[in-house]
């Protein structure tokens, strides 16, 4: 028994160091490349592009046609693990030689076909990125994405983790395209003008169970269908930028493990927990990054729209230029016992360059706890309501960075335009109270005032003038001192208004 494991050991062995060895002289002295023993392997890539360090860089070399297998076949002995072939003129894709290739770069070409199992053979391929290229919905067939065989999977490419169809062509993609890709975690389908997600596209991203990033930017979405979220379970990262989505999608609700989503440049107008056509966003209790910037129709930021948020720590919210109102308990939620409110740990608040006249106190629990902060370029009202921001809120601004308190600067009253924040802070100022017309009541009042001393001032002239007129004194002051008669009218009335004010 022994004997027989020892001797099917060493033809292993034997047949492994032949295996090793056929290798190494086919790498050296043959003229073949894998099984192909008809191939010639030319070193036309390496004197084309810079072969170093495992890498194959060929971008922007005027490359037009894809490479051959003979051309392949001369990278054998290099091994590359990355191939770079962006912003060349390629239009097709044919099938690559066996290689080590991790990451192959087809990005910024004029990519329109592409062969069946082009990357069969790139057992390691991790990254493939086809960005910026041509293909259409007709041309993107799932067999391009075949693998070999495999007995428990459909022919996959299993290595496969991350893929690039951005900015294409393609306004649908076939519902198996990606039945090969079972392991993918990262796609990018932005750029590609989808206008909406039709059940074809709907199945086929919902065959992704392993989809941790899904890129949807400047796809011209209108809507987020329902179920669309619902199979990739461990989604983490959601990019739905620049759409035309009017309303927070309610479907959001189904990422259940979404760290970071990206909302920006959609036409959304409001966030309102009264308003079903303006929902706020869905419990989405692992969310840590949330970015709603350069939102040209964003108005207002309702009670508790964000409260959903819990764990909410950087919260981008800039660039909005209608954006004039956030509620103060916008990201406050109601605790488990109903009775007090809880706010999420922020540590990032980016609120500069909204149309915001306040930043409310309450709307962070713990201000001191963040760890960046820019609430620059907004239009302040510089009254005794935001006294705090001066008091409290610039030196927040200021202990992450120098100076960032002078771009706080008021717009109204009309008065206080141009003030910066860092200077009444500097200044100790105390602001005024302006009402809610716009008046101000304490500039009323000191006119009241003046009118009051007036008034309390003529009563005695009055009758020391008509005092004196009776005494026949006017002959006497006409002619030599009236100053006199003044200084006495100025002395007293500093007295009367100490009296008043
Ligand atoms: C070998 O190359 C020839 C011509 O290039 C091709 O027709 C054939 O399919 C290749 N065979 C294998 C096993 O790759
Ligand atoms: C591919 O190349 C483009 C342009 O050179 C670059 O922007 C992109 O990041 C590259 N993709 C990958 C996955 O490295
Ligand atoms: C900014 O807000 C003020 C009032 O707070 C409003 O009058 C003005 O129209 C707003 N600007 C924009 C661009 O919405
Ligand atoms: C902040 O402003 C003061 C006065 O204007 C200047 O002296 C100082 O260098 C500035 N600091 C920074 C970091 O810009």
């Amino acid at each position: 028994m022994k004997r027989s494991i020892l001797y099917f050991l060493s033809i292993l062995l034997l047949a492994g160091s032949g295996m090793s060895e056929d290798e190494d002289s086919d790498a050296t002295e043959a003229p073949q490349a894998g099984a192909n023993s008809t191939i010639v392997p030319t070193d036309y890539i390496c004197r084309a592009c810079v072969c170093k360090d495992g890498m194959v860089n060929c971008n922007n070399q005027n490359v037009q046609d894809f490479f051959s297998a003979a051309d392949w076949a001369g990278l054998t002995d290099f091994k590359p693990l990355q191939v770079d072939l962006s912003n060349n003129e390629l239009k097709s894709v044919t099938h690559v030689l066996e290689l080590p290739i991790e990451i192959l770069n087809l990005s910024r070409n004029s990519i329109d076909t592409m062969e069946k199992a082009s990357f069969r053979d790139l057992q390691k391929i991790r990254v493939l990125d086809l960005s910026h290229n041509r293909l259409t919905s007709a041309a993107l067939s799932p067999h391009v994405f075949e693998g070999r065989y495999s007995p428990e999977e459909y022919e996959p490419l299993a290595t496969m983790r991350t893929l690039s169809l951005a900015y294409n062509d393609l306004h649908s993609i076939n519902q198996d395209l990606f039945e090969h890709l079972t392991e993918l975690t990262e796609l990018d389908m932005s750029g590609n003008p989808l206008m909406f997600i039709d059940h074809v596209t709907l199945i086929a991203i919902s065959s992704l169970p392993q989809l941790k990033v899904l890129r949807l930017r400047s796809c011209q979405l209108k809507e987020i269908p329902d179920k669309f979220l619902h199979t990739p379970r461990y989604l983490e990262r959601l990019d739905i930028s620049d759409n035309q989505l009017t309303a927070v999608p309610q479907e959001l609700e189904e990422t259940k493990n979404l760290v970071y989503l990206n909302i920006n440049q959609n036409p959304i107008v409001r966030l309102d927990k009264k308003d079903e056509d303006f929902l706020g966003f869905p419990t989405l209790s692992k969310l840590k990054e949330l970015h709603m910037s350069n939102m040209p129709e964003l108005t207002y930021i309702g009670e508790g729209t964000l409260s959903g948020l819990e764990n909410l720590e950087s919260l981008h919210m800039c660039l909005n230029e209608k954006l004039s109102y956030i509620h103060p308990k916008a990201l406050a939620r109601v605790d488990g016992s109903g009775e007090a409110y809880v706010w999420p740990t922020l540590k990032e608040l980016y609120i500069h360059s909204n149309n915001l006249s306040e930043v409310d106190s309450r709307l962070v629990a713990r201000w001191n706890l963040l760890e960046a902060i820019d609430v620059s370029n907004n239009p302040y009202l510089c009254e005794c309501s935001t006294q705090w921001m001066v008091d409290v809120l610039t030196t927040v601004v200021e202990m992450k960075k120098e100076n960032a308190s002078s771009l706080m600067v008021c717009q109204e009253p009309i008065e206080m335009r141009g003030k910066t924040m860092k200077h009444l802070h500097d200044i100790h100022r105390t602001m005024r109270c302006v009402d809610k017309y716009g008046n101000r009541p304490e500039r009323d009042g000191a006119i009241l005032m003046g009118c009051l001393i007036g008034v309390l001032l003529a009563v005695p002239i009055m009758l020391t003038i008509v005092l004196l007129w009776r005494r026949g004194y006017f002959a006497w002051i006409g002619a030599s001192g009236p100053s006199d008669f003044h200084r006495a009218f100025y002395k007293r009335a500093p007295h009367d208004e100490n009296n008043y004010i």
